[in-house]
């Protein structure tokens, strides 16, 4: 059995000397470093930190946060995965004003810690960018499956708590996705499909997930993949199969390093059109979403073109990031999407905001955005390319 050795400065931590908040993540990391074998801890560069709704974390999240920020500060470049509310916007988005008061008690907890609040599932369109090979501590599932995969960044999924304690000491424990021997494919996927577009992206995902269960896929017969094709795929691996990571022949960074394995398992177009199927009810949209994960600057750009001069007849949401809203504002695109009637929400989305009983069908690009919708929200869904989504909002 492995003991987890720290050093020096590290049993200080773990002692008190750098205050509470301190030793309590380090408590929190030896706790996990013990459990699953770790034989010492690792330095991260940045953390991204869910459990930030306000909906999810209730008073007894929230007392956890005020404990650690009375005297707990940031180690490392520290972000915030999506809250329940647009935190400017939240009122035009039908959010109640006490629900706000909670959320925004949370968002302050962080502030006192100098944890950014931006608050986004696609850390890495904002600044949050970790170089190939170098460890963090991620929380969100499609977030952590894109370091991994598409950056070549090491981590695990973290909870809430373990990535809150990484920010406050800059350390997480050596096991899991940290070591290079659990980075080797497991499965070999052979794509013999038409992948293109997001949620095709999504589509293969789940059926990836399905068939693949927890294995590292090493996948084959996919020709070209976008960033935003990327994170589709990545969001839909990680919810339908609990995956933290897959290789891409010739596309993702570690494809090169890995064995290929034996083992295979095929994908036809049939599986495709089948998930898209099932993932399509029967009846009529009343809410449409795109943006999950969040959405870059490249696909508010497409739909700003798709919605100019027109009006939307249902709810359409866009969730981003707000500094990619930001940006959307600079170059002219959030007036073409506002004007039609379409809605920005940034800092949340569709799947952690509040809104259940509040819709009855969502139509999405996204795979993971129709799990969730069913399940959290009890929505029915339709998974459509953009265009399509686009196509509906309008009609
Ligand atoms: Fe992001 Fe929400 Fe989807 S957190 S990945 S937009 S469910």
């Amino acid at each position: 059995m492995k003991v987890l050795k720290l050093n020096s400065e590290e049993i200080k931590m773990l002692n008190g000397k750098y205050g509470n908040a301190v030793k309590k993540s380090m408590e929190i990391i030896t706790a996990l470093g013990d459990i699953f074998g770790a034989d010492e801890l690792v330095d991260v560069s940045s953390v991204q930190v869910a459990g930030v709704s306000y909906a999810n974390l209730g008073e007894a999240g929230l007392e956890f946060l005020n404990e650690m920020a009375k005297d707990g500060k940031t180690k490392v470049l520290t972000t915030l995965n999506p809250a329940g509310m647009d935190l400017e916007n939240w009122k035009d988005l039908g959010i109640d004003s006490e629900f706000a008061e909670n959320q925004k008690r949370v968002i302050e907890a962080f502030e006192k810690m100098d944890i950014i609040s931006t608050c986004t599932c696609t850390p890495y369109f904002i600044g949050n960018i970790p170089h190939f090979g170098e460890h963090v501590a991620w929380s969100e599932s499609s977030a952590v499956c894109y370091a991994n995969s598409v950056l070549g960044v090491r981590t695990n999924r973290e909870g809430g708590p373990s990535a809150l304690a990484a920010a406050l000491t800059g350390k997480t424990a050596g096991y899991g996705l940290h070591l290079e021997e659990n980075r080797q494919a497991e499965l070999t996927v052979n794509v013999n499909a038409e992948i293109f577009e997001t949620y095709r992206f999504g589509a293969l995902g789940k059926a990836i997930g399905d068939k693949a269960g927890g294995k590292i896929a090493y996948i084959r017969g996919v020709s070209k993949a976008s960033v935003e094709e990327l994170k589709s795929l990545c969001a839909s691996i990680a919810t339908y199969g609990g995956t933290a990571m897959f290789h891409m022949e010739s596309i993702t960074p570690e494809s090169r390093f890995t064995k290929i394995p034996r083992d295979s398992i095929t994908i036809n177009e049939s599986d495709i059109n089948n998930i898209i199927r099932e993932l399509t009810d029967d009846s009529e949209v009343d809410f449409v979403s795109i943006g999950c994960p969040h959405c870059s600057i490249k696909e508010i750009a497409k739909i700003a073109s798709l919605l100019k001069g027109r009006k939307v007849k249902k709810e359409l949401w866009i969730t981003t990031a707000r500094p990619i809203k930001g940006i959307a504002d600079k170059i002219g695109y959030s007036d073409i999407i506002e004007s039609s009637g379409a809605k920005f929400a940034c800092d949340t989305c569709c799947v952690v905001a509040p809104i259940k009983g509040r819709f009855r069908t969502l139509c999405t690009d996204s795979a993971k955005g129709c799990y969730y919708a069913r399940g959290k929200n009890k929505f029915k869904t339709k998974l459509k390319s953009i265009e399509e989504c686009i196509e509906v909002a309008l009609s």
